[in-house]
C-alpha cells in the first residue's frame, strides 16, 4: 500500500477496518507508525494524557502545533491528524481556516473538529482551503460542561435522529471520515450505514468502519479503566520499576559499574 491519503481512507470503508492511534510526540510517532496504523491521531487527548489537565479545554494552538511537528518529525510518512483545539475554530469561519492552515503547515494532512450541523458552513470553508476536514461526533470533549459529564449518546430517540443529522451533514460538507465516540452501539451501526465515509469509533461498538483509540491507554501509561478500552501492556509498571531500580542501584553503589566508565 503506498502513502495514505484521504482518497485511500474512504475506499477502506466496508473492505478494512480502519485503524487510528494517537501520538503526541517523536517517540509515540515513531511506534505508532512502525506498527503500520492508518491514521495517527495527534488529538487535543494531548491536554489530559500528556500536559496533565483534567481537561481538553485548555489545550492551545501553540501545544497542539509543537506536537504535531514532533509527530511529523517522529513519523515523517504518515497520515497525520491535528486536532483542532477548543476555541479555535468556533469563532469565525476566518479563524477556522486560518488555524486549520497552521496545522498543515505544522505537519498534518488533515484535520479533526468536533461538532455537527452547526459547523458545516466552517468545514466548507476549510476544505476549500485545500484542507480535508475529519468531523467528530458523538460525546464531544470540549462540550462536557454542555454535555453534563462523559456521557454515552444516542440513547434517547431524539439524541439518535440528531446523531444521523449530523452524520449527514458532515458527510455532506465534505468530511472524509467521522469519528463517532461514546455512542450507543446500534445507533452507531446505523450511521455507518447511512454515510458513505467511514466512521472511526472509540466507546462506539463493533460496527463503526475503524476504530480509536488512545496511545496511553493502549499501552497502559494512563491509569485510569475505561470500559472501551483494551490494555495491551502495562508500561506505567514497567517504567515505574525501570527507575525504582536505578534509583536503588544508584543510592547503592552498583550503578555505574566499571563497564560504564571511560579510561
Ligand atoms: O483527542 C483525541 O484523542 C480524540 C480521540 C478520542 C478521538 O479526539
Amino acid at each position: 500500500m503506498g502513502a495514505v491519503n484521504t482518497r485511500k481512507i474512504i475506499d477502506m470503508k466496508g473492505k478494512e477496518p480502519i485503524v487510528m492511534v494517537t501520538a503526541y510526540d517523536y517517540p509515540t510517532a515513531k511506534i505508532v507508525s512502525e506498527a503500520g496504523v492508518d491514521i495517527i491521531l495527534v488529538g487535543d487527548s494531548l491536554g489530559n494524557v500528556v500536559l496533565g489537565y483534567d481537561s481538553t479545554i485548555p489545550v492551545s494552538m501553540e501545544e497542539m502545533l509543537m506536537h504535531i511537528k514532533a509527530v511529523r518529525r517522529g513519523a515523517p510518512d504518515a497520515f497525520i491528524v491535528g486536532d483542532m483545539p477548543f476555541l479555535s475554530y468556533e469563532v469565525s469561519i476566518e479563524k477556522a481556516v486560518e488555524n486549520a492552515g497552521l496545522m498543515l503547515k505544522a505537519g498534518a494532512n488533515a484535520i479533526k473538529l468536533e461538532g455537527g450541523e452547526e459547523y458545516a458552513e466552517t468545514i466548507r470553508h476549510i476544505i476549500r482551503a485545500g484542507i480535508p476536514v475529519m468531523g467528530h461526533l458523538g460525546f464531544t470533549p470540549q462540550s462536557v460542561n454542555l454535555l453534563g459529564g462523559h456521557r454515552v449518546q444516542g440513547k434517547t430517540n431524539e439524541s439518535k435522529e440528531k446523531l444521523l443529522r449530523d452524520a449527514k451533514a458532515l458527510e455532506k460538507a465534505g468530511c472524509f471520515a467521522i469519528v463517532l465516540e461514546l455512542v450507543v452501539e446500534n445507533v452507531a451501526k446505523e450511521i455507518t450505514e447511512s454515510v458513505n465515509v467511514p466512521t472511526i469509533g472509540i466507546g462506539a461498538g463493533r460496527f463503526c468502519d475503524g476504530q480509536v483509540l488512545v496511545f496511553h491507554d493502549i499501552v497502559g501509561l494512563s491509569q485510569i479503566n475505561l470500559k472501551f478500552v483494551k490494555r495491551y501492556a502495562n508500561t506505567y509498571e514497567i517504567m515505574l520499576d525501570a527507575i525504582k531500580k536505578y534509583r536503588e542501584e544508584v543510592k547503592s553503589k552498583l550503578f555505574p559499574e566499571e563497564k560504564h566508565t571511560f579510561e
